[in-house]
């Protein structure tokens, strides 16, 4: 498992888990109308939703798949209250043995939305149950040992499972083909944002101009999970630097205070950025090379900072490794070459 960075260059990094996020209860949209963004997706569901309870079947099962903090745990729940149905939660590492999924799978009724979450990591046993369990609502449980061990199968009323990946790649071709809906999230898009600023800011019972919410909109890689983050920090600013009131100066100052720059990015992702400029002559440098050089493990460097450097347009992956872009160059203000003549020295 690759490193979580820590919390003081963590909160732009929607997988890390911050004790603040515990609080995001009451930020969390509860039926579809208070869900923003990703329309598209939300008006098939929609659909789905409605034409499932006019027939008063279980919805289909359903795949969330996107990346962290984008909302999969926040609609499996919107989808179960939509439903009028029980939701019940769980993730695969927490199912670790078949009694663990059986205990839930026996105390579903009718309708339930069962969400799994990371279903990506599910164990090949308890993978092979849920087929049984999905396809034909059946759990199969083995009585006694030995000889005499023999398996019942025990009917599970129809239900629903909503399984949530950020890693579609890993789940198996056997568990895909077993959802009838598939979503995809994407980053949400700047206008979206906003309004996710303006309707947490509600709640919250703080007010933010609007130039200040498209600016920390604008700061918060298009994640919900860290725009609302983002927001209290500067809730904090405002009540102890001013009125309480947000604006946009509130921001600006909080941003900086925080050492996040106008792309969304944070000290140690300038760093990483400035050491494939400045020791390697802006790349290619090989992924290895390049953790040792800032300091982190390979699969931390891969899996946390890339990803959204490379969506910034920052750095690209090559089969040479990777390098920076002329917008790296720009946004650190640096010129390009300043390493030419280094190489003189050999
Ligand atoms: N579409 C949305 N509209 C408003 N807020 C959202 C939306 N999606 C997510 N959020 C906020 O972001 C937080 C993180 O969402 P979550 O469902 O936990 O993400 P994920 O499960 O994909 O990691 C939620 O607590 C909620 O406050
Ligand atoms: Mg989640």
């Amino acid at each position: 498992m690759a490193k979580i960075p820590s919390e003081e260059n963590g909160i732009l990094h929607p997988e890390t888990q911050l004790p603040e996020d515990d609080r995001d209860v009451s930020l969390r949209p509860k039926s579809l109308s208070e869900f923003l963004g990703q329309k598209a997706m939300k008006e098939n569901l929609s659909v789905f939703i409605s034409a499932a309870k006019n027939r008063s079947e279980s919805l289909d099962h359903l795949f969330l798949i996107g990346p962290p903090g984008l909302g999969k745990t926040t609609l499996a729940q919107v989808v179960a209250n939509e439903l009028g149905a029980d939701f019940k939660v769980t993730s695969a590492p927490a199912l670790d043995k078949p009694k663990d999924l059986a205990g839930i799978l026996t105390t579903v009724t009718e309708k339930t939305v069962f969400f799994i979450d990371e279903i990506h990591r599910l164990k090949p046993t308890i993978e092979e149950m849920l087929y049984i369990a999905m396809e034909d609502y059946e759990l199969d449980w083995i009585i006694g040992q030995g000889p005499s061990a023999r398996t019942i199968r025990i009917p599970i009323p129809p239900f629903t499972l909503v399984g949530a990946t950020t890693k579609a790649g890993n789940v198996s071709s056997p568990l895909v083909s077993r959802f009838g809906i598939s979503c995809r999230f994407s980053f949400y898009e700047p206008e979206d944002m906003e309004a996710i600023v303006r309707r947490s800011a509600g709640i919250l019972k703080v007010t933010v101009d609007n130039d200040a919410a498209a600016l920390l909109a604008s700061s918060a890689r298009g994640t919900p999970r860290v725009v609302n983050r983002l927001l209290r920090r500067m809730r904090d600013f405002a009540e102890v630097f001013g009125s309480g009131h947000i604006t946009k100066k509130v921001v600006a100052e909080g941003l900086e205070r925080l050492e996040i720059d106008a792309l969304g990015l944070e000290k140690h992702d300038r760093e990483i950025l400035r050491i494939i400029i400045e020791r390697y002559n802006g790349g290619p440098v090989g992924a290895e090379t390049l953790a040792i050089s800032v300091g982190e493990a390979v699969e931390t460097l891969e899996d946390y900072y890339e990803p959204y450097l490379i969506q910034a347009g920052l750095i690209q992956r090559t089969p040479r490794g990777r390098v920076v872009t002329a917008l790296a160059y720009d946004h650190l203000k640096l010129a390009k070459g300043r390493n030419e003549n280094s190489g003189l020295l050999f």
